[in-house]
């Protein structure tokens, strides 16, 4: 896989995947909106894992809860004390940054996750890094910088009605634990997954969507008793991997797992992996697999008064289950997806631009074209018939070899078009984007033979 970052950046723009966020304000820094393609790509991606790890899984359920919680909800989670990111700023030219980073940046097979800040800024004096932006090596002590966004609920900006966006789903999730057990009449082991928007005031955001202020996360709380001798955890980095793998066809050469050392691991998790995807500009974070132990129940259950804990109906024990999370960022994972996707292919007759999305996520399933302006209303008609069934697009300008070109560039897997013999024989040609190689299809089995082709 080889593709330039702002080769991508540029086509996805200029196809109307990804845009600059308010552009025509000059931009807000490291903000993106999804056009109208881009805004396909994401709704079947969510779909996706939506059905895979909530609808079609055995045991869970889903849930959407809040983006602004009860304040109470973050101290319990250990957000408000400890979701910070260790800034050091260069004296010279004021410039700021993360100072994990700049050890992480500079020595690209280092990981200082699990490092205190002391020894962070020991390693920066020692192996002499100099600030990116003035090469100068004189930075002040690090200094914690909290991650929260903070706004105000109600008219009257004090401290009391100071509110939160929430940095992850996860806590929605667990306060909403007891109550989604209940009304579901759940048994453990079960899950409850959820997608939606989350904030962090982000540092150092960049690369693209990699990492972003404001971004979705697809999260899968699994609840099961502390004395299950199942392995869920391995359960679920198998359903990640298959996910990937067959779901969204991401290619194995493509990702590695890298397991957290004693060191890196959080205080209350057990084991973490995270899955990292070969990015352009380097290895990067695609989705975490964590097993947080009771601690989020815990630390609820002890905030609220509230008890948290499960009545085992065959052992007739009490205990706070346990948990594994798998959590991925949309974003992060539409980004893997169009790297893997984006190819530059040279013909015979030119080059081409191809987006090979899987055919489940590409925005539209099938173009349908008259070759000429003739075959306008026996395509129009075609085409409101494919709609019933089908994602489908209607293209008519420029010749053909242009359309087809287009619909490559947005990863159209099928293009039909209706043509002078049509009206004699009643087939179309229909044409694959990635062999471009053409068929001819009776209209009567043309619903049949694309939805054999598109599974
Ligand atoms: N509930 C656990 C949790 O939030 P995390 O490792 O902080 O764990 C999970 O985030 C996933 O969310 C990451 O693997 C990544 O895919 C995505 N993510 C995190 N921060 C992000 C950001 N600033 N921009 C885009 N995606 C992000």
């Amino acid at each position: 896989m080889k593709v330039e970052i702002e080769k991508l950046i540029s086509h996805l723009k200029t196809q109307g995947f990804v845009f600059q966020g308010s552009e025509i304000y000059g931009g807000l820094a490291n903000s993106w909106d999804y056009g109208p393609l881009g805004a396909e790509v994401k709704n079947k991606l969510k779909k996706l894992w939506w059905d895979f790890f909530v609808r079609r899984n055995e045991y869970n359920v889903g849930l959407d809860s809040s983006i602004i919680l009860n304040s109470k909800v973050w101290q319990a989670s250990g957000h408000l004390g400890n979701f910070n990111d260790p800034l050091i700023d260069c004296k010279k030219c004021k410039s700021r940054f993360r100072a994990d980073k700049l050890i992480e940046e500079k020595f690209t097979e280092m990981n200082v996750g699990g490092w205190t800040n002391q020894e962070i800024e020991e390693f920066i004096k020692e192996k002499s890094i100099n600030c990116p932006k003035c090469d100068a090596n004189d930075f002040t002590n690090i200094r914690q910088f909290t991650l929260m966004f903070k706004t105000n609920q109600g008219v009257v900006e004090d401290e009391a009605s100071t509110v939160y966006l929430r940095p992850e789903t996860a806590q929605g999730i667990f306060v909403q634990y007891k109550n989604s057990q209940r009304a579901l009449r759940k048994k453990l082991p079960f899950g409850i997954g959820q997608i939606g928007k989350s904030f962090r005031n982000e540092i150092t955001p960049g690369n693209f969507i990699f990492r972003t202020r404001e971004f979705e996360q697809m999260e899968l709380e699994f609840f099961f008793s502390p004395n299950d001798s199942n392995d869920w955890f391995e359960y679920w980095l198998e359903k990640v991997k298959f996910f990937l793998e067959k779901v969204v066809l991401i290619d194995q050469q493509n990702y590695s797992i890298r397991e957290h050392d004693k060191e890196e691991l959080a205080h209350y998790a057990k084991r973490t992996v995270d899955i990292e995807f070969d990015f352009p500009f380097g290895r990067g974070e695609l989705w975490g697999i964590a097993h947080r132990s009771d601690f989020d129940l815990n630390q609820h259950q002890s905030h609220s008064g509230q008890d948290l804990t499960y009545l085992d109906p065959e052992t007739n024990e009490k205990y706070l289950a346990n948990v594994i999370e798998p959590s991925v960022g949309v974003e992060r994972l539409l980004l893997a997806i169009f790297c893997q996707s984006y190819v530059e292919e040279q013909l015979e007759n030119g080059e081409r631009i191809v987006m090979k999305l899987p055919y489940k996520l590409a925005p539209y399933s099938v173009a349908i074209m008259p070759l000429q302006k003739q075959q306008k209303e026996k395509a129009n008609e075609l085409y409101k018939e494919i709609l019933l069934d089908f994602d489908a697009t209607f293209d008519e300008t420029g010749n053909i070899g242009k359309r087809y070109r287009r619909q490559d560039a947005i990863g159209t897997p099928y293009c039909v078009t209706v043509d002078f013999d049509t009206e004699n024989d009643n087939c179309v040609t229909v044409r694959n984007r990635d062999t471009m190689e053409q068929e001819r299809i009776e209209i009567i089995k043309l619903k049949e033979y694309l939805l054999t082709k598109l599974i």
